[in-house]
């Protein structure tokens, strides 16, 4: 067993939902849910996380803590070097590579927003055309190619000092104060008059937009709870390696999901009532953090005080998530080669930075390979390269691992409860693989 084992349980519950909770949860849900409609993405969104998603995060759990390695070596652990399950996870360590690459040029346009704002304050945006402000600041390369790597820095300099010493030290600091943040957040949005819209927005079953089917609305959903959990890629696994035997995995999980989906609700009862405050409409895409709420924050009383935490929250949140995505890419270089931990995170941190160069839209770059994913930009295809086919196809086979191929004692072992192992093993190895399954295939069709 390693010895750079977690410490005690809410180490481990707030390094997992500091993995979970971050740009997927805050910029990712709500920008996700105003495009599709509102309620009925959101009702999709919660039957995913609890009925499809909970199940996957556990047997991550399992499997990270049965073969006491990252996702690729775990898996050989369990089914063999030679089993076609071992793809699980090398498309993981793969994914939550691409994915750290871009996710790491939001985190720059955030740093970008919140020292601009830190130092000049919001009102320059209220006669401003944003949009065109949000497309120059994402088009100065030097800048956000500067940002961004000083993102990926930060996330070196926690992952270099492994788990105990870094991981769970710096997320047991975080993670309150993100929780705190959002509460402020949260409390200052019940006091304007667009709450009762955004309640019903958000909680209303609504008609599907223009062109979208329930099938393309659930697919969608899916894909953001499983992106929004951290699983399908391993990254659970990763962190399950470190957790000591005695800790229950059950109520890990569960405390995991309560806190990612608290949190995605928060932040859309956050959002929400400040967009229909101030006259916009909650339908614009990815821009609504950096195009609509600055405009808002210039014109709100105490908008100084909220924009700025607001995009100090997006910064931190997705510095908790990012040292996970490294940590899980990093996972197979440690497991497999004999190379020391400080050498390969600095090694693997400055290849993300170089690749994350790719995703800077500054380059309108896209890659004629990746066009069947129907991205336009390098992100985007990046995007739904790993949300539409690498995150499900994984999760699908991390399931699959847990219901077929692992010794069923074993699996009660890691369980450790009679009854929710009546339930689960069942359940993961029947429900889970066909549902994910329709949704793959409706999901390409
Ligand atoms: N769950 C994170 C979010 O919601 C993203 C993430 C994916 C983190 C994969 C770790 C691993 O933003």
């Amino acid at each position: 067993m390693s010895k750079d084992n977690f410490t005690s349980k809410i180490g481990i519950v707030a390094a997992t939902a500091g993995s979970a909770v971050g740009l997927g949860n805050l910029w990712g849900f709500s920008y996700k849910a105003g495009t599709n409609g509102g309620g009925s993405f959101v009702l999709f969104y919660l039957f995913s996380a609890i009925f499809i998603g909970m199940p996957v995060l556990l047997a991550e759990f399992i499997i990270g803590r049965e073969g006491r390695k990252g996702p690729v070596g775990s898996v050989e652990e369990i089914t063999g070097k030679k089993s076609p399950f071992v793809i699980a996870g090398y498309l993981g360590v793969l994914s939550t590579f691409l994915i750290l690459s871009f996710y790491s040029v939001i985190a720059g346009w955030s740093i970008d927003y919140l020292l601009n704002s830190l130092t000049h304050g919001f009102s320059q945006y209220a006669t401003m055309d944003t949009a065109a402000h949000f497309g120059e600041v994402s088009n100065q390369l030097g800048t956000q190619i500067f940002f961004q790597c000083l993102f990926v820095l930060a996330t070196i300099a926690i992952v270099i000092f492994g788990i105990q010493r870094g991981i769970e030290k710096i997320s047991k600091i975080m993670m309150p104060l993100l929780f705190g943040i959002i509460v402020i957040l949260v409390i200052y949005s019940l006091t304007l008059p667009g709450l009762g819209e955004a309640v019903s927005f958000l909680f209303k079953p609504s008609p599907l937009p223009e062109g979208a089917t329930y099938f393309s609305t659930f697919s969608s959903a899916l894909g953001q709870a499983f992106f929004s959990l951290s699983v399908g890629m391993g990254a659970v696994v990763t962190y399950a390696k470190a957790v000591d035997d005695k800790e229950d995995l059950n109520s890990i999980t569960l405390q995991v999901v309560f806190f990612d989906t608290l949190i995605a609700l928060a932040a859309g009862l956050a959002i929400f009532p400040i967009i229909f405050s101030y006259g916009m409409t909650p339908d614009q895409g990815a821009g609504l953090a950096f195009i609509s709420l600055p405009i808002a924050f210039a014109e709100m009383p105490f908008g100084y005080i909220i924009g700025n935490l607001f995009f100090f929250l997006l910064v931190i949140a997705a510095l908790t998530s990012a040292i996970s995505m490294l940590e899980n890419s990093l996972s197979v270089i440690l497991d497999k080669f004999n190379i020391e931990r400080k050498v390969a995170t600095i090694g693997l941190g400055a290849l993300v930075m170089l690749f994350a160069c790719l995703s800077q839209t500054g380059l309108n770059f896209s890659c004629p390979l990746l066009n069947f994913t129907g991205g336009t930009a390098f992100m985007d295809q990046l995007d739904y390269l790993t949300s539409l086919y690498f995150i499900p196809i994984g999760a699908l086979i991390f399931a699959l691992i847990v219901g077929y191929r692992m010794d069923t004692e074993v699996v009660k072992k890691q369980i450790n409860n009679e009854k929710i192992s009546k339930i689960y093993i069942p359940y993961v190895r029947y429900v889970v693989p066909i549902l994910i399954a329709i949704i793959i295939v409706t999901g390409i069709l």
